[in-house]
C-alpha cells in the first residue's frame, strides 16, 4: 500500500519525530518505560523556566543529550531518506528531532522545527559555538552570558522562517509520510493535518497509537522504521 502511494506521488514530504532516533540509540519522549518524559519533566528541564530559574538542572540535562548524542549517529534510515531525496523520491524532510542526523546522513531540504541541539548559542550576545562547548562543561560566554542549546525550549515559538517552509512544503505535498511522532506537541503537530486538509495522502509510521491515526490513510504500528525503509528501499531500486 506505502509502496504504491510512493509510486503514483510526485511531491513527497516526510516528517520524522524522536521515534525516528531510536534505532541510532537515542531515547524518544514519550515510549512507555523508555521515553525522556518519563524521567523528567519537561517544564523543569526543556523550558524558558528552568533556563532562568534552575539553569543548573538545565545545563545537566542538555549536557546529558549532548554527550549521548556524540555516541550515536545516524542509521540505515536516515541514509535510505538522504538517498531518497538525492534520487528524487522525496522532496524533503520536516523534523521535530534537534540531533541534525538527517543533515549528517546527508539530506539537504531538512526543516529543523525544534532547532538544533549541535550548537549552543549566548543567551545574551547571541555567539554561536559548537555543542562541544556542553561536553567540556562550558556553559557561559565570553561575554559573561549564559550559553543555551539552540533549541526551541517550552514557552518558545518555532522558528518563523522554517515554519514557513514547512508550512509550504506540507500545502504542496500529494504524500505526507509521519516517521515516528506521537503528534502531541503543537503546532509541530499540524503539518500532517495541513497536508491532509490540502488533498495529500497521510501515512503514519509509528510504533504505538497516534493522535491523528484516525485522520490517516496508511497506519504502520507494528514495525520499526528501519525496517519499513529498508523494504520501500529495496522495492524502489
Ligand atoms: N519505529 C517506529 N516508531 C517508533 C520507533 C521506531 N523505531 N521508536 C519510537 N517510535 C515511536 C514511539 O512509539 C513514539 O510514539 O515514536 C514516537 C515518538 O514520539 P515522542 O517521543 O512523543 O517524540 P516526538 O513526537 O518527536 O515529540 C515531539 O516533543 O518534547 C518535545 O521537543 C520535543 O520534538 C519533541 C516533541
Amino acid at each position: 500500500m506505502l509502496y504504491n502511494l510512493i509510486k503514483k506521488s510526485s511531491n513527497i514530504v516526510v516528517y520524522t519525530g524522536a521515534g525516528m532516533s531510536t534505532e541510532s540509540g537515542l531515547p524518544d519522549f514519550r515510549s512507555s518505560k523508555t521515553g525522556l518524559w518519563e524521567k523528567e519533566d519537561p517544564s523543569a528541564v526543556a523550558s524558558t523556566k528552568a533556563l532562568n530559574k534552575d539553569v543548573e538542572r538545565f545545563f545537566r540535562f542538555y549536557r546529558k543529550r549532548v554527550v549521548d548524542m556524540k555516541d550515536c549517529s545516524p542509521h540505515k534510515g536516515h541514509d535510505i531518506l538522504a538517498k531518497w531525496e538525492r534520487e528524487g523520491v522525496i522532496k524533503g524532510i520536516i523534523t521535530q528531532n534537534v540531533d541534525g542526523f538527517h543533515s549528517v546522513a546527508g539530506s539537504d531540504n531538512v526543516m529543523e522545527l525544534h532547532g538544533t541541539l549541535q550548537q549552543v548559542h549566548c543567551q545574551s550576545c547571541g555567539q554561536v559555538y559548537g555543542n562541544e562547548m556542553y561536553e567540556v562543561e562550558t556553559f557561559y560566554c565570553t561575554c559573561g552570558g549564559k550559553l543555551r542549546p539552540s533549541v526551541v525550549l517550552f514557552g518558545e515559538g518555532l522558528p518563523e522562517d522554517t515554519f514557513m517552509k514547512a508550512s509550504d512544503a506540507s500545502e504542496q505535498a500529494d504524500l505526507f509520510i509521519v516517521l515516528g511522532s506521537s503528534l502531541t506537541v503543537t503546532p509541530a503537530n499540524q503539518f500532517p493535518i495541513l497536508a491532509k486538509e490540502q488533498g495529500a495522502k497521510l501515512v503514519i509510521v509509528n510504533l504505538e497509537p497516534t493522535l491523528f491515526d484516525d485522520y490517516a490513510d496508511v497506519v504502520i504500528h507494528d514495525r520499526k522504521i528501519g525496517e519499513v525503509l529498508a523494504e520501500l528501499d529495496h522495492r524502489l531500486f
